[in-house]
């Protein structure tokens, strides 16, 4: 399994990771890409989230779907090659039928699409085996390590 540890110093700095990794990958055509996220609370993940999508050429400001639990977005822009993003949180479930509302297994059907997951850990069974995990956590006030594996 391949391992790659980040530090980052800001929030500024995790999202400027995050923008440059969203135009790095790759869209699949069968399915979705899914980067799973882990940590606690304030360790960084939906400030990475909104790097992201401003790599896929999204302009607003992103925030956390924790109460709706899925959020999609539709990309129709130049800067990248993915039709859809997807940014769920899965905070506030327990299992796999939390998601049965958000139709979970056709958002990860879905070609050209990048899935993001905030706190992928509740539910790990839902989890593609495939997917990239980004483990956040808080070192200092304003330091962050980032662990991806793939
Ligand atoms: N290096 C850093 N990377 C990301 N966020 C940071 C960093 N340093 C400080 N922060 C602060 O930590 C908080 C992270 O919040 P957020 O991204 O919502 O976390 P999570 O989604 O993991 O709960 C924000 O208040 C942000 O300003
Ligand atoms: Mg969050």
């Amino acid at each position: 399994m391949a391992r790659l540890t980040i530090t980052t110093e800001s929030e500024r700095e995790t999202k400027k990771i995050a923008e440059e990794l969203a135009r790095l990958l790759k869209p699949k055509k069968d399915k979705a890409l899914v980067l799973a996220l882990s940590g606690e609370l304030g360790a960084g993940k939906t400030r990475f989230v909104q790097g992201l999508a401003r790599g896929l050429g999204i302009s607003k400001r992103i925030t956390s779907p924790t109460f709706v639990i899925s959020k999609e977005y539709r990309l129709r822009s130049k800067k990248t090659p993915f039709h859809f993003f997807y940014h769920l949180d899965f905070y506030r479930l327990s299992n796999k039928e939390d998601l049965v509302g958000v139709d979970f297994a056709g958002t990860l059907a879905k070609p050209r699409t990048l899935v993001v997951i905030e706190w992928a850990e509740r539910i790990k069974s839902a989890i593609p085996k495939d997917a990239v995990w980004i483990r956040f956590k808080r070192v200092g006030e304003e330091e962050r390590k980032l662990v991806m594996n793939k």
